[in-house]
């Protein structure tokens, strides 16, 4: 496993789900890592869990959507460690099952607000400490609805534009030492999509690898792009699929094809 002694990381979202297993295994690694989130009961019950450990973390409540919660949470990493090395944008909601023509456009704003424009905000709060403690590394959540053609607009929309995002900021502070890279998971077992049980069986029916990704096969992707082991990389996009992104649509024609499937 990477080192992240000495390392301060914050994640968003990180209350429960894929950013919940992230703040474990950044945690496990050595690092301050920095719970951030709108749901502060959890956030606090898994802080003290990872202070059980016997390792360090805090937990900040923050609203991706709002500037004046980025400032504080910034303010507050300077102030506790004294620097920030690592940001993983990992806040998200999901919005399915409802076509686009049926899309309010309140829904479509919200999930606009907290997938994309959280993101930049996020990155444009975090840099200036970043870049003050010698660079870094951010790491973004999209998902395979930002690769693949999707079936539900905003969300979809939302994850495309993080990828843009991802490119212009890994241009822009390559100079700063800060790489920036997208992971893109398919399906990931948590409450986003715990009332979606056919949508999973359905996704792990295309899926090559023929199962959901776990939690920690994510967690270790993000925290490998956050290593310096990825010194080399930014700039990219990782989907954790288990194959669905590359080989998904030809996995449909071979299963008809061999009469595997109907
Ligand atoms: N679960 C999946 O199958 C799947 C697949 C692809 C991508 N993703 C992406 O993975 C990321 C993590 O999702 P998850 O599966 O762990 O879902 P989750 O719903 O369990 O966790 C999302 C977290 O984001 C937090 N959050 C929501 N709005 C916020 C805001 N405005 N400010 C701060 N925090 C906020 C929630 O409180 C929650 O703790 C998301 O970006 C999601 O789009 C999930």
């Amino acid at each position: 496993m990477p080192n992240f002694a000495d390392k301060t990381v914050l994640i968003t979202g990180a209350s429960r789900g894929q950013g919940a297993a992230e703040a474990r295994l950044f945690a496990q690694a050595g690092a301050r890592v920095i719970v951030a989130d709108v749901l502060a009961e959890e956030g606090d019950a898994l802080v003290h869990d990872i202070r059980q450990t016997g390792n360090i973390a805090e937990f900040r409540k923050l609203d991706v959507t709002s500037e004046p919660d980025w400032a504080e949470a910034v303010a507050f990493t300077k102030a506790r460690f004294g620097a920030l090395h690592v940001l993983v944008n990992n806040a998200g909601v999901s919005l399915r099952g409802v076509d686009l023509e049926h899309t309010m456009r309140a829904d479509w704003e919200r999930i606009l607000a907290v997938n994309l424009t959280g993101v930049f905000l996020g990155i444009r709060a975090a840099v200036p400490l970043m870049r003050e403690s010698g660079g870094g590394a951010i790491v973004n959540i999209g998902s395979t609805a930002g690769i693949n053609g999707h079936f539900a607009a905003a969300y979809s929309t939302s994850k495309w534009g993080l990828r843009g995002l991802t490119k212009a900021a890994a241009m822009e502070y390559a100079a700063a030492k800060i790489r920036v890279n997208a992971v893109h998971p398919s399906i990931v077992p948590t409450p986003m999509v715990a009332a979606s049980a056919n949508f999973v069986e359905a996704m792990e029916y295309v899926t090559p690898l023929a199962r959901s990704a776990s939690l920690e096969d994510v967690a270790h992707a993000v925290m490998f792009l956050a290593s310096d082991e990825a010194a080399y990389l930014t700039g990219i996009d990782l989907p954790v699929d288990g194959g669905f992104t590359e080989l998904g649509a030809y996995r449909q024609v071979w299963l008809r094809a061999t009469g595997r499937a109907p």
